[in-house]
């Protein structure tokens, strides 16, 4: 049979590789570029020293940005409070292109190098079944005739050394990584114990917020119905519009002022606890500007509601592997609908890990009026409407309150 394997040049997956063709498959490698860091030139160098027929890498950076990372944004996605899912946002789009790429090569089966405790074998394996039932997967980490043999990084070494992979002599890192460019995670080895504090030179896509600069930076950030559009920097007047370049830039400016470092414990789908290591700073300027422009423009009740249901469920759908569903779906028009209104532009400071808000401003909302939120004004209701409204709302409140004096008081 025939197998596309998702490649990533390491020495699991270079195993995987050689053992797949061990037990008799053809294996075409694939690797998408998600805007990590790589020598791609390298990479397929390697898959095909190793034995592969093909390796196809694909460039899917503006197709992430846009499909997944801004619908993050308009949704303002976070898990549990802290994380901001770049490692699941990148999944379906990474699954999508590994499918078609089995297909167009007429590949029978699909395999990937997850561990059989995580998240990801989870999302790759639900959007491949959702995309393509026909196509079987192979997972090595969970396939007895491979874990029994390779019980960890030294039997994969011994492996290599004896089949000749070419692994790379530099040292591995004590715990794993992955990269693109909403995030790099960080998680196992050292950081299995959750009271390690990583060294500084953990963190790659953040500088020190303690070392950041002195001097603050700002930006402008526009959003059209809750995406974002542009981005200006004060310092040179510069405009970037392109989704992908504006995306880069808010992580080269975040990372010079240290934006974006999250370390937390999380709770895996598969009911795991987990710590985990996070930097996100596009993902967190463009996360708050949108928050603090929604203010301005969006209406109470729909913001409330899409708060507690779309943010929430958005959210977990994308943690939990969900993206290609029906209830995905379902959430994302409602989103679409309640950011129609989104237009404006929110002016930020980076400053030491900070994002502050220095303003915003919309020339489509009709929302918030100055006026009327003033003081000194009130033509658009009588101060007696306000009295029959808080006797109103206190008619309820008045018997809970006597409930509470048999009670002996609040
Ligand atoms: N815990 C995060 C998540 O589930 C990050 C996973 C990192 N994945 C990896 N293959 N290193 O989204
Ligand atoms: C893995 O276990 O393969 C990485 C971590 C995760 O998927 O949660």
């Amino acid at each position: 049979g025939k197998v596309c394997l998702a490649y990533s040049g390491g020495l699991d997956t270079s195993c995987i590789l050689r053992w797949l063709m061990e037990e008799g498959y053809e294996v075409v490698c694939f690797l998408a570029n998600v805007g990590q860091e790589e020598d791609w030139a390298a990479v397929e160098a390697k898959a095909l020293k190793i034995g592969a027929v093909k390796m196809v890498i694909e460039d899917l950076q503006k197709e992430f940005v846009e499909d997944l990372c801004f619908r993050a944004v308009q949704c303002n996605a976070i898990y549990e409070g802290r994380y901001l899912l770049g490692t699941s946002l990148a999944r379906p789009v990474i699954a999508r292109a590994q499918m078609k790429v089995a297909i167009q090569e007429g590949c029978d089966f699909v395999s990937h190098g997850c561990t059989g405790k995580g998240n990801d074998q989870v999302r790759f394996e639900l959007a491949f079944l959702t995309i393509q039932p026909s196509i079987k997967i192979i997972a090595p980490w969970r396939d007895p005739k491979f874990f029994d043999r390779f019980q960890g990084r030294n039997d994969l070494l011994d492996y290599a050394e004896k089949t000749g992979l070419p692994v790379t002599s530099t040292k591995a890192k004590p715990w794993s990584m992955d990269a693109n460019l909403a995030h790099i995670s960080y998680e196992a080895g050292v950081l299995e114990d959750p009271d390690h504090t990583p060294d500084d030179d953990m963190w790659l896509m953040t500088d020190d917020p303690v070392k950041a600069p002195n001097e603050p930076e700002d930006v402008n950030v526009y959003f059209e119905k809750g995406v974002p559009t542009k981005v200006k920097t004060l310092k040179d007047g510069k405009e970037y519009t392109d989704s992908v370049e504006l995306f880069t830039l808010l992580n080269k400016i975040g990372k010079l002022h240290g934006i974006g470092r999250v370390d937390i414990v999380e709770n895996r789908f598969i009911g795991l606890k987990s710590r985990g290591c996070y930097e996100s700073p596009a993902m967190t300027v463009l996360r708050w500007a949108h928050l603090d422009l929604e203010g301005l423009v969006m209406d109470a009740q729909v913001r409330s509601l899409r708060d507690q249901f779309v943010t929430h469920k958005w959210s977990e759908f994308l943690y939990n592997g969900m993206y290609f569903s029906p209830e995905r779906e379902f959430v994302e028009n409602s989103l679409v609908f309640a950011q129609k209104r989104v237009n404006g532009m929110v002016r930020l400071r980076l400053y030491k890990g900070n994002v502050f808000v220095l303003g915003r401003s919309s020339e489509t909302e009709k929302l918030y009026s100055e006026e009327e939120a003033s003081m000194d004004s009130l033509d658009n209701f009588s101060p007696e409407d306000t009295t029959g409204f808080i006797g109103i709302c206190s008619i309820r409140l008045k018997k809970y309150g006597l409930q509470k004096i048999e009670e002996g008081g609040l």
